[in-house]
């Protein structure tokens, strides 16, 4: 599994790190939240540290399909079921600036990038209406979309029963717009750290993250770590995480010129690729789609090949370049938490919840964050701010977050009686497999990959959800929060902070 994408291999690696070390401000997190953040904090003259567990756009970064839209699927509809129209204009504002923001950004830095049309599609008739609210909810925050009907998208070489268009929208590579934003950043002298996992955040008695190599300190914390690292907020029971997957595609005949989201089941993304917005000599299509909660799913190599199929049979002769997956977190209330953490003092920020458009949705927030830091006045300089800042929890918010709590609390509970009815002994899991079974009364997760066959505990780091094997990136992903470890153990994403226990292979019978 790996994106089309490919990191700048010139890029800078990092600055050594140096325990103990003040900067104004640590960001957590090189993914597109932390890095335009970063530049924008920079270009304002601060000190500026950005940790990174991993590699620069390593998660959802890297792993997007880099559609920069302000369309956004059903996106605006969902709103407007929650929220007055204000509030979506509000949000479709902030998108604006974001795009503005990162499209300024990509001409000064020669990043290149395709204005292309999108649009919102329904594949079956059930799915005009959603379309119609979409479009509805567009007009109303001052979007100038265009109704279509199956006529006028009879060209489209897969099955579409009418459409609302936004032209003037844009494909970039996201890749490598956030490697050029890490060269701006260390080119005006900002430090940055790849490879430190930071394992804590504190307001008091000093401000300062942890790390396995030492603290550092500053007068301002950002966590853009995708879902935030640290309870406080609880704000891991208010985002589901959404794993979603992506194939590229060589293709012999011609292939669509604008972008494409379904709006309805099982969801489809058409994204052509250019030399201008991505590797284009390699491959000229990307369709993604088939999304879940993290941790469940019935099969992710199975989700993956379904888009593989789809696509060879609209785009005969089309061939698979790369596959790869991702995920990215959906608040309840539909809006993305940007601001200052509950109980940090002032000093602890965070941002997420961008529900799979962050190419607008992140630099809005580096926006925002840049401002409150910098101390501008904006909730007078900038109505979205304003709006968005001072969120309401409506009664939809509410029953949204009542029925995900219901169906974390039935997975907690799948969870342990699924692994108890499976004791050890079992077999060895086959390459690439992986199987939880009752050791002792305890979840243990037994998998093979490359050849190596290891046991770790099967019970989540953060608050004890019993995890459960995901067969395309032979990792063990959590249905509660939606954290993520390696099959050694090793934790990749999410609101977990520590690895799994190691376990060996056998003891107990297995
Ligand atoms: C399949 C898919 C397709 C998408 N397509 C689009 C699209 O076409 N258009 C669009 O606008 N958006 C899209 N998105 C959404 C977009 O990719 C994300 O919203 C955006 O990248 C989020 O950026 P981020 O910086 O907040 O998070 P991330 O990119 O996930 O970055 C977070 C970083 O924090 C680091 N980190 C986490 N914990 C720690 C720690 N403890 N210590 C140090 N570092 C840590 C991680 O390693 C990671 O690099 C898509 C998302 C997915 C999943
Ligand atoms: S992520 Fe919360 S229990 Fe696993």
């Amino acid at each position: 599994m790996k994106p089309l994408w490919k990191i700048d291999s010139a890029l800078p690696l990092g600055t050594p790190f140096e325990s103990g070390r003040h900067h104004d401000v640590i960001i957590v997190g090189a993914g597109l939240t932390g890095l335009s953040t970063a530049v924008m904090l920079t270009r304002a003259g601060l000190d500026v540290a950005v940790l990174e567990a991993g590699k620069i756009a390593e998660l959802a970064t890297g792993g997007n399909t880099g559609k920069l839209s302000l369309l956004q699927g059903k996106r605006l509809a969902e709103i407007r079921q929650h929220h007055p129209s204000a509030l979506v204009r509000a949000y479709v504002d902030a998108n604006r600036e974001g795009m503005d923001w990162l499209t300024s950004f990509a001409d000064t830095a020669g990043v290149p990038y395709t204005w292309r049309t999108d649009h919102s599609y329904a594949q079956t008739p059930e799915g005009l209406e959603t379309v119609r609210e979409q479009h509805a909810a567009a007009r109303e925050a001052g979007l100038p979309t265009r109704m279509l009907s199956p006529g006028d998208l009879a060209s489209t070489p897969f099955p579409v029963s009418g459409g609302v268009a936004l032209d003037d929208q844009v494909t970039i590579d996201p890749v490598t717009v956030t490697a050029a934003l890490a060269r701006e950043f260390l080119e005006q002298g900002g430090t940055l750290h790849t490879g430190i996992r930071v394992t804590g955040a504190h307001a008091l008695p000093s401000v300062r993250v942890e790390t396995a190599d030492g603290p550092l300190f500053a007068d301002q914390i950002v966590l853009a770590t995708g879902s935030p690292i640290l309870d406080r907020g609880l704000y891991f029971s208010k985002i589901s995480g959404m794993r979603s997957y992506c194939v590229s595609f060589r293709v012999p005949g011609e292939v669509p010129t604008s972008t494409f989201l379904s709006v309805d089941s099982p969801s489809r993304s058409i994204r052509p690729v250019s030399a201008a917005d991505g590797p284009g000599g390699t491959a000229q299509l990307i369709v993604g789609g088939n999304g879940h909660p993290v941790g469940r799913s019935d099969g992710e190599t199975a989700a993956i090949d379904d888009l593989v199929a789809w696509t060879v049979q609209h785009f005969p002769g089309a061939e698979e370049t790369h596959r790869w997956s991702a995920q990215d977190y959906q608040s309840h209330n539909q809006i993305p938490f940007v601001g200052a953490l509950p109980r940090g003092l002032g000093a602890i920020r965070v941002a997420t919840g961008y529900a799979k458009w962050g190419l607008s949705n992140a630099p809005a927030a580096a926006l925002r964050l840049t401002a409150e830091i910098l101390g501008t006045n904006w909730r007078d300089r900038s109505p979205w701010m304003n709006a968005l800042g001072t969120r309401l929890t409506v009664p939809a918010d509410l029953a949204k977050a009542a029925s995900e709590g219901v169906k974390v609390g039935a997975a907690a509970v799948s969870g342990w009686l699924d692994a108890e009815k499976r004791p050890v002994p079992v077999a060895q899991p086959e390459e690439g497999q992986g199987v939880v079974a009752n050791r002792g009364g305890l979840p243990v997760g037994i998998s093979t990959v490359d050849g190596v066959t290891r046991a770790v505990s099967a019970v989540c780091s953060h608050l004890g959800g019993v995890l459960d094997w995901n067969d395309a990136e032979c990792t063990w992903d959590c249905p509660l929060h939606a954290s993520r470890f390696a099959a050694d153990g090793t934790r990749i994403e999410g609101p977990a902070l520590k690895d799994l226990k190691s376990l060996p292979r056998t003891g107990g019978g297995n």
